[in-house]
């Protein structure tokens, strides 16, 4: 399981959401120290002066009225015992920390004698009589927690003062400080989800609208490849992307430019060749030498096929009306079909679901040639046709001696012919496969020969992916 999205909606919304609860939590922090300490503050007041009440009371009194005052003065949150002895305190009074120094001062000026008073905050409620056990109160975090958050936790840590009478008796009091801001966190969960709910609905909105376009370019780099022809994107979102997304149209119509001034070059050239070919032809007529003259001709004849055949492969590249559906079945029958007439053996199987949109010509000539290199290298041409409504699949398979393998790619090459087909009576310029793999590419698709797993045989086979608007049909 992978912790961070992939997506970049994702991730910026898991940065967001993160950070918003960090801020969230900080500030509850903030706010319940803060109010918890000053809630705090007021409640211990009235516990301290409480505490000096009573030890007033019990100073006054005779010791042996003293069990009734205790009487009147326990409660549930302050519990008072006298003792002989003072019992021991673990730390000294320097230690005290900004609670229990306040609340022995806060006791101390209620009490408005100078009377020996001791405050502490400690984890465990502590026996009247001094034990060793005592001084060794609690753990050190334990005491660090009821330091700093005995307001937080006064069910756990007590607060026990011990204050000197003039009869040399020590008061005990055991006081716990009502709590408050504890109560205040839970109405904090609930507020938490319905801020975190509103930011996510607009967070969301925001950065879908940021990255919408974004994939719009993506999913447009990936027709460019297909169809350099298409139309431009829309600009549209932030600048940032509306910008990158003009950048991409400008690519776009710079990368069709060099597709069309190159295309336009080339077939100029081997047009031009024509001409002079022609005049060669006319000019060899005129050699004395028979023989001589023969291999002249048959020179030129290839050079001319050659020239045809560029020009062909030129007009495969451009130059096609716009794509328009086509019954592939329909198509293949009818090559296979004018083959069948010239005395070829050919077969088709399977069938598309749906016409599949292409340039006419250009698949036309693409699926001929490669039913004509197996007419011409492997004696027949068994055509199958698989669609599952994503991709096309067209295979055509002969019964020839196929192709070695270190030669499967280069056989794609232009002009590239396997020494065994070197003799122009028995194939053509080395083009029809470039062109068959152009045709193919400029639809987003692939052209690829492998030999028959089984017996002989060579197997060619164009992959045509509809495009997405397409399969849904
Ligand atoms: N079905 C096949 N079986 C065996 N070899 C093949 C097959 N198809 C192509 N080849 C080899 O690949 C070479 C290149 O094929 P390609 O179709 O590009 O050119 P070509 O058939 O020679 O000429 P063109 O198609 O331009 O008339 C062929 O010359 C042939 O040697
Ligand atoms: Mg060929």
């Amino acid at each position: 399981m992978r912790l961070v999205p992939a997506s970049l909606f994702g991730r910026t919304l898991l940065v967001l959401g993160v950070g918003l609860l960090l801020a969230e939590f900080a500030t509850v922090l903030i706010n319940v120290l803060d109010r918890g300490s000053s809630v705090y503050r007021l409640a211990s007041q009235q516990v301290a002066m409480r505490i000096a009440e009573a030890a007033k009371v019990l100073n006054r009194v005779p010791t042996d009225e003293r069990g009734d005052v205790l009487e009147e003065f326990n409660s549930r949150d302050l519990r008072i015992v006298l003792s002989a002895k003072p019992i021991v305190v673990p730390q000294g009074p320097e230690e005290l920390d900004p609670y229990e120094r306040a609340f022995a001062t806060t006791v101390q000026r209620d009490l408005g004698a100078p009377w020996r008073t001791d405050v502490e905050i400690t984890a465990r409620l502590r026996s009247v009589r001094p034990s060793p056990s005592d001084t060794e109160a609690s753990t050190r975090l334990g005491q660090w927690l009821a330091r700093n958050f005995y307001f937080l936790l006064p069910d756990t840590f007590t607060m026990v003062t011990q204050i000197g009478l003039q009869d040399g008796t020590t008061a005990v009091f055991y006081a716990r400080v009502p709590q408050e801001p504890l109560r205040r966190l839970a109405t904090l969960v609930p507020r938490l989800f319905l801020t975190l709910l509103i930011f996510f609905a607009l967070a969301g909105l925001v950065v879908r609208t940021m990255t919408l376009p974004l994939a719009r370019l993506a999913r447009a780099a990936d027709a460019l490849g297909a169809d350099p022809e298409g139309p431009p994107l829309r600009a549209s979102g932030p600048r940032e992307v509306r910008s990158v997304i003009d950048a991409f149209n400008r690519m776009q119509s710079q990368v069709r430019g060099y597709l069309v001034e190159r295309a336009r070059m080339l077939s100029a050239i081997s047009h031009d060749l024509k001409t002079p070919v022609t005049r060669m032809r006319l000019r060899a007529e005129m050699l004395a030498d028979p023989a001589l003259r023969a291999k002249f001709v048959r020179d030129l004849d290839e050079m001319e096929a050659m020239v045809g055949a560029t020009l062909e492969f030129f007009r495969s590249l451009g130059n096609e009306p716009r794509r328009q559906p086509i019954d592939v079945r329909a198509l293949i029958e009818s090559l296979c079909e004018d083959w069948r007439e010239s005395g070829h053996d050919t077969s088709v199987q399977g069938t598309a679901r749906v016409p599949y949109s292409a340039h006419p010509q250009a698949l036309r000539r693409c699926l001929n040639n490669l039913i004509e290199n197996a007419l011409r290298y492997g004696e027949r041409a068994d055509v199958t046709i698989e669609d599952d409504g994503r991709t096309l699949r067209v295979s055509v398979r002969d019964q020839g001696p196929g192709i070695p393998a270190a030669e499967l790619e280069r056989v794609f090459e232009p002009f590239f012919r396997l020494e065994t087909s070197r003799n122009r009576g028995s194939g053509g310029a080395g083009l029809g496969l470039s062109i068959a793999r152009n045709i193919a590419r400029w639809h987003g698709g692939e052209v690829t020969l492998r030999n028959a797993p089984e017996g002989r045989g060579l197997i060619a086979e164009l992959v045509l992916p509809r495009p997405p608007e397409a399969s849904k049909a």
